[in-house]
């Protein structure tokens, strides 16, 4: 793995009381979305991972609306039960932001040491940062590999700022749930660390898409590096609730027509139809972003996509998003070249896989990291 962040600056980890006994070990990654909570337990040795224990659950709708959490207990409850569950050999976890709670943004600084940055972070990012300062955790990471250097005398930064209130009503929600959190990570940076674990750094750019109910998070890499992350807010909830309106059902039962279940009364058919014309508007939303990747961030072209998160398996979304960029598209199995534990059955994993990349890269971070 290239690049490994993200709020993790020491005085960020005083902010959240981070556990004092950084000694090595590993942490289980929480991906807390508003569809699913996915929770993932990684072993290390010698450099590579295996999957030990993977679970997942459902939330109902209400429980986390558009990314505000109307049910904390509800969420809390979820997360116990996957550890009850799963049993895995600790409560320390590793847990992600996304969409508009979390801003990430390259921006070029006048070169200093990671101390000095520390210290000038609050004045250099204010311009940057769209929030007020006081309202926001910030992060950074002095890029010393980037794909394009910083014109001279200056140097490449990722800062990252994480709205304070929403990261803490996540970390209360893991700490009802019996659980403590030590790392901070943001979405689109889980889903590249697991990349990284798979295929190293990949063709010379790639871009990882990871589709969830209601933001799909962007992430190209150059060389294995992060050169350009971007959050939408679209996702697998815009195929049930056209769904919903078109064929006037509840959003259960068009959740379920959704994924391929035969429904009574429901004509199959016109599901189809919809979940097409919705694939056209997610492929192209992929598609001008990554129009504008080219056009502003990198004169080439990305060679290969991976798309993952639930709403990746949107039947026939993935020939249309290769149909839109005219590139090759596939789906990502966050597993591909990890070791499995015995207990997991393939044919179950294959399945929930596309649903794992970013807590299976959360689960990727180490108390020292
Ligand atoms: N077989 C399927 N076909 C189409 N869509 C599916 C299928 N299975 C799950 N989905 C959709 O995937 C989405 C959930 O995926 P995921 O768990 O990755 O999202 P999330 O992380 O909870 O959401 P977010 O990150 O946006 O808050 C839901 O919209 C769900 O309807
Ligand atoms: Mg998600």
């Amino acid at each position: 793995m290239s690049f490994q962040r993200i709020l993790q600056h020491p005085k960020l980890q005083q902010l959240l009381q981070f556990l004092p006994n950084l000694q090595s070990g590993p942490l289980i990654g929480l991906d807390i979305g508003s569809s699913n909570v996915k929770l993932v337990h990684l072993a290390e040795k010698d450099g590579e991972f295996t999957l030990e224990h993977y679970a997942l659950a459902e939330l109902d709708p209400d429980a986390i609306v558009d990314g505000a959490v109307m049910d904390a207990s509800q969420v809390a409850d979820t997360i116990r039960s996957l550890f009850t569950e799963t049993k895995v050999p600790t409560k320390k976890v590793a847990i992600s932001v996304a969409g508009n709670s979390v801003i990430v943004k390259k921006i070029n600084l006048p070169i200093m040491d990671e101390d000095e940055l520390g210290a000038a972070i609050a004045v250099e990012a204010e311009q940057y940062i769209p929030f007020e300062i006081s309202d926001v955790h910030l992060d950074f990471h002095i890029m010393d590999n980037d794909s394009r250097p910083a014109p001279e005398g200056q140097m490449p930064v990722l800062l990252v700022a994480a709205k304070k209130d929403r990261v803490s009503e996540m970390i209360a929600m893991v700490e009802e749930a019996g659980a403590s959190v030590v790392v901070v990570d943001v979405d689109a940076f889980g889903l590249e660390n697991i990349f990284c674990a798979n295929y190293g750094a990949g063709d010379p750019i790639v871009g990882l898409v990871n589709i969830g109910a209601t933001v799909i998070n962007i992430n190209v890499l150059v060389d294995g590096v992060s050169a350009f992350t971007r959050d939408i807010s679209m996702g697998g909830s815009r195929y049930t609730e056209e769904i919903q309106k078109s064929l006037n059902i509840s959003f259960m039962e068009a959740e379920r027509a959704k994924c391929g279940e035969a429904i009574e009364g429901i004509d199959e058919d016109r599901v189809l139809a919809i979940v097409q014309d919705t694939n056209g508007e997610v492929a192209a939303e992929i598609g001008r972003t990554f129009d504008y990747f080219r056009s502003t961030v990198q004169s080439q072209q990305v060679s290969r996509v991976y798309l993952s998160g639930g709403g990746a398996k949107a039947s026939g979304l993935v020939e249309q998003v290769a149909d839109r960029l005219g590139i090759p598209v596939e789906l990502f199995n966050p597993f591909a070249n990890l070791h499995i534990a015995k207990g997991i059955d393939p044919e179950v994993l294959k399945q929930d896989a596309p649903f794992l990349g970013v807590a299976a890269g959360l689960a990727t971070r180490r108390l020292a990291d």
